[in-house]
């Protein structure tokens, strides 16, 4: 296992997506202080400024069915939520599948990236975006009202480095069970006291169309079973949650 470090960089996850392609190990993470092309999900920009933040990227190599990859993110979000909450003394929540907030305000983004060989997952990239020390003034004015950090929740700056290790000192035991149980297993129930989605109603903007309805459950793959306002039950495996 190792760290690599850059002072800048396109993205984390392109280095880490090279290293794990060329035979990195698991565990292998990649840190920058800031990213020139830091990536969001649904192709959107991740504002990455110079050492504000912990713009991170792990390598990991599950020896699971592809099927199970996309509950990394939600396993991850656990790990976040609670290191988060430990970091600043507030509450933050999990809004599915890869949101974590400060009430409702995204202070963290978590990316995802997978290889696959036949139906078994090859390696996953997780990318973690953290908003430490941006003050709330500095974020780009189209996500001023829509972002936080740390920094404004606690009301003082903290060391990146704390953030990381707190950070990965909840992860790795979870990580552990997600490959012990084969899949999700019993963290659904962590995530779900953890969640801010569940029991709203939301509209999912999806690849496929827009639903609107009420969010009941997560399943054992961690996709999200909403009611729709014909109430007809639907599977979403992605997209984006609107409350
Ligand atoms: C999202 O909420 O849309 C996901 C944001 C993920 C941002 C992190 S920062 C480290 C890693 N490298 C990237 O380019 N993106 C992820």
């Amino acid at each position: 296992q190792s760290i690599v470090f850059r002072p800048t960089i396109d993205s984390t996850n392109n280095l880490a997506q090279e290293l794990a392609n060329n035979g990195a190990l698991e565990g292998t993470l990649v840190i920058a202080d800031e990213q020139e092309q830091g990536r969001g999900r649904r192709g959107r920009n991740w504002y990455s400024p110079p050492r504000s933040g912990v713009w991170m990227s792990l390598i990991l190599r599950p020896q699971l069915p592809l099927a199970h990859a996309p509950q990394i993110t939600l396993v991850t979000a656990i790990a976040l939520a609670k290191a988060l909450t430990r970091l600043t003394g507030e509450r933050a929540g999990i809004k599915w599948p890869n949101d974590i907030l400060f009430g409702k305000k995204k202070c963290c983004g978590i990316l995802t990236e997978m290889s696959a060989e036949f139906d078994q997952i090859h390696h996953l990239v997780v990318g973690i975006g953290i908003n430490v020390n941006v003050a709330q003034a500095d974020f780009p004015k189209e996500i001023q009202d829509i972002a936080t950090s740390l920094r404004a929740v606690k009301g003082a700056t903290l060391p990146r480095a704390k953030v990381v290790q707190t950070v990965l000192e909840e992860l790795e035991p979870l990580y552990r069970q997600y490959v012990e149980n084969g899949g999700f297993g019993t963290l659904r129930e962590d995530w779900k006291q953890m969640n801010i989605t569940l029991g709203k109603e939301i509209v999912a903007h999806t690849a496929q169309g827009t639903i609107r309805g009420r969010a009941l459950d997560i399943d054992e793959f961690g996709v999200l079973l909403v009611e729709d306002q014909s109430g007809e039950q639907k599977k979403i495996y992605s997209a984006d949650i609107m409350f």
